[in-house]
């Protein structure tokens, strides 16, 4: 391992520790102003989603963005936070027997197999909710044309148009056989639109001219790409032990997928060249751009 891999592998740990320590405090049992039960059930299916580990790499990116632009951390740790309730409740759905139908997620059964399928139902949709309460909370210490923006942004990647949409277009794609460009335009949405997120919000945080927000979405489109097809890579290359989740699935379950389509060489070419793309758009930022340079690498080359 290089040093820079070790740095960067240290600073996404202790970033990490940061959100965990956020997401903990969320799911704790206290009531908040008007709410009338936490109902423990629930309450556990969402920390048994959230909770069970995870690279967090999407708060990862929201922080990271925001203290390249010098926005405010604690502010930055709060969207990081309702982002990676966004993410996991992506995961607790797509690992629904009427999804994916996976049985492993992180290492630990998925939430559905600890729980029921209701219960895991009930525990994304809430987590999907909270992301939204955490934003607007007044604990999130931002402007309100910062929040409104940062809640606009974030529907938008999130529904119709962002991951939602992808996953119906993924679903749809396991009985057709859609080229190229069809399974770009999915994984974009389905995977990249979070991602994209991630980048674009450290902008609105620290409210930077509307060029560089340009650039952090199109960094965060360049490694959403990325991060989709190295997950693919990984379902052909890896060990379901490593990944925590079921591996050789995506060929079986008729997955559209580039991997499938021009097989794994082409795939990490393909990488090489969009972690190339990723730093060029970060040239304009000089060193301080360093952390999500090594991020794209990470992303691209990563095992788990
Ligand atoms: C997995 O995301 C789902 C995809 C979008 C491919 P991650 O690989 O980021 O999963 P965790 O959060 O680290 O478990
Ligand atoms: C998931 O893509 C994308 C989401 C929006 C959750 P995959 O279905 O390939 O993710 P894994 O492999 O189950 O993590
Ligand atoms: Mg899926
Ligand atoms: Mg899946
Ligand atoms: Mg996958």
């Amino acid at each position: 391992m290089t040093d820079e891999t070790t740095v960067f592998l240290q600073t996404l740990g202790e970033r990490a520790g940061q959100v965990e320590a956020m997401l903990t405090a969320l799911l704790d049992p206290r009531l908040r102003d008007d709410e009338i039960a936490r109902p423990e059930t629930l309450l556990a299916a969402m920390r048994h989603g959230v909770l069970s580990g995870g690279k967090r790499l999407r708060p990862f990116l929201v922080l990271e963005s925001t203290a390249m632009l010098g926005g405010d951390d604690d502010a930055a740790l709060r969207v990081a936070a309702a982002l990676e309730c966004i993410h996991c409740y992506s995961l607790i759905h797509d690992d629904l027997p009427s999804m994916d139908n996976d049985d492993m997620r992180r290492g630990v059964p998925t939430v559905h197999r600890a729980f029921d399928e209701a219960t895991a139902i009930l525990a994304g949709d809430t987590l999907l909710t909270m992301a939204f309460e955490i934003i607007a909370a007044p604990q999130t210490r931002l402007e309100d044309r910062q929040k409104t923006e940062l809640t606009l942004t974030l529907a938008r990647a999130a529904g119709l148009g962002g991951m939602a949409g992808g996953q119906m277009l993924d679903l749809q794609a396991e009985t057709s056989t859609p080229d190229e460009a069809a399974i770009i335009t999915l994984q974009a949405m389905k995977t990249g639109a979070l991602l994209r997120f991630a980048c674009e919000s450290g902008a609105i945080l620290a409210s930077s001219p509307a060029t560089e927000r340009v650039q952090l979405r199109r960094f965060g489109e360049a490694i959403g790409l990325a991060f989709q097809l190295a997950d693919d890579l990984l379902d052909v290359t890896a060990d379901s032990q490593s990944m925590g989740k079921a591996t050789h699935k995506d060929a079986a379950a008729g997955k559209a997928t580039l991997v499938a389509l021009h097989g794994p060489d082409w795939a990490r070419k393909q990488l090489r060249g969009l972690v190339r793309e990723a730093n060029a758009l970060l040239e304009p930022f000089g060193e301080k751009a360093g952390t999500l340079k090594a991020a794209a690498k990470f992303i691209a080359t990563r095992e788990n």
